[in-house]
């Protein structure tokens, strides 16, 4: 009689081998999508912090409407862009840091980095909401695009828009002071310990076309 027996597809392979089968199996790179939210965001908000910083100082006229209108069209954009950041990262898991980046690294190095990125995710939440209850306090509702009329987020309310408004500054220059970190240590990453960390997250992956390319 024969016996038959399910394998288990580790059946017969050596720990080491199993490490590596399954260190090969893990993502390498972020997805596409996520690629493209990153830079996508990532251009917008340098767009918002220059064009607040321009348009504030600005004297009342048509321009400075104009202005101010776009910079909460594009912010109100982020918004929705970081919640779709937020729901694809929980759905889809970022690829595992390289253990040996891990083990060259200091625990509060990766404490620090795992700290920047959450408070930015949480700025880029917490900045464009503040700015958009700012303008509804002041009696400006946001209408997206000049199409879609978006509810007041407060009522109106010309002391409470007096409180709110720093806090929108105060958000947007702690968002830039953080990008600025962020942006630092990718460059150490790329230029000095050259680990090809950033590779992860750049459109396209430079030492993957080298390898599809044929050897002739
Ligand atoms: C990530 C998104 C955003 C960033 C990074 C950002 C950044 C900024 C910055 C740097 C300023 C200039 C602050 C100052 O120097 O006083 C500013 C001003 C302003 N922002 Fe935003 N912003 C964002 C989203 C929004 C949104 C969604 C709205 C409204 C729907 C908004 C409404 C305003 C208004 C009305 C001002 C002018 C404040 C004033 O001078 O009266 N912002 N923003």
């Amino acid at each position: 009689m024969t016996k038959s027996i399910k394998l288990n597809e580790f059946d017969g392979c050596s720990t080491r081998l199993r490490f590596m089968i399954e260190a090969a199996r893990e993502p390498q790179r972020y997805t596409t999508t996520a690629i493209l939210l990153h830079w996508l965001s990532a251009l917008a908000v340098l767009g918002l912090l220059m064009l607040g910083w321009y348009m504030a100082d600005l004297p009342l006229s048509p321009q400075r409407l104009k202005l101010f209108n776009w910079h909460k069209w594009a912010g109100v954009s982020v918004l929705g862009l970081t919640l779709m950041r937020l729901l694809w990262r929980w759905t889809h898991r970022p690829p595992a840091l390289p253990a040996e980046l891990v083990g060259q690294t200091q625990a509060w190095q990766l404490r620090l980095a795992r700290a920047t990125h959450v408070t930015m995710y949480g700025l880029l939440l917490l900045v464009p909401l503040i700015g958009w209850a700012y303008s509804s306090a002041s009696g400006f509702s946001v209408v997206l695009f000049g199409v879609l009329p978006l509810p007041d987020l407060l009522p109106k309310d010309q002391a409470l828009a007096q409180w709110v408004k720093p806090w929108h500054a105060v958000g947007a220059y702690s968002l830039c002071a953080l990008i600025a970190l962020h942006l630092a240590a990718a460059l150490k990453h790329q230029f000095v310990g050259k680990d090809g960390l950033m590779r992860r997250m750049w459109p396209a992956d430079p030492a993957r076309r080298v390898a599809q390319e044929p050897l002739s």
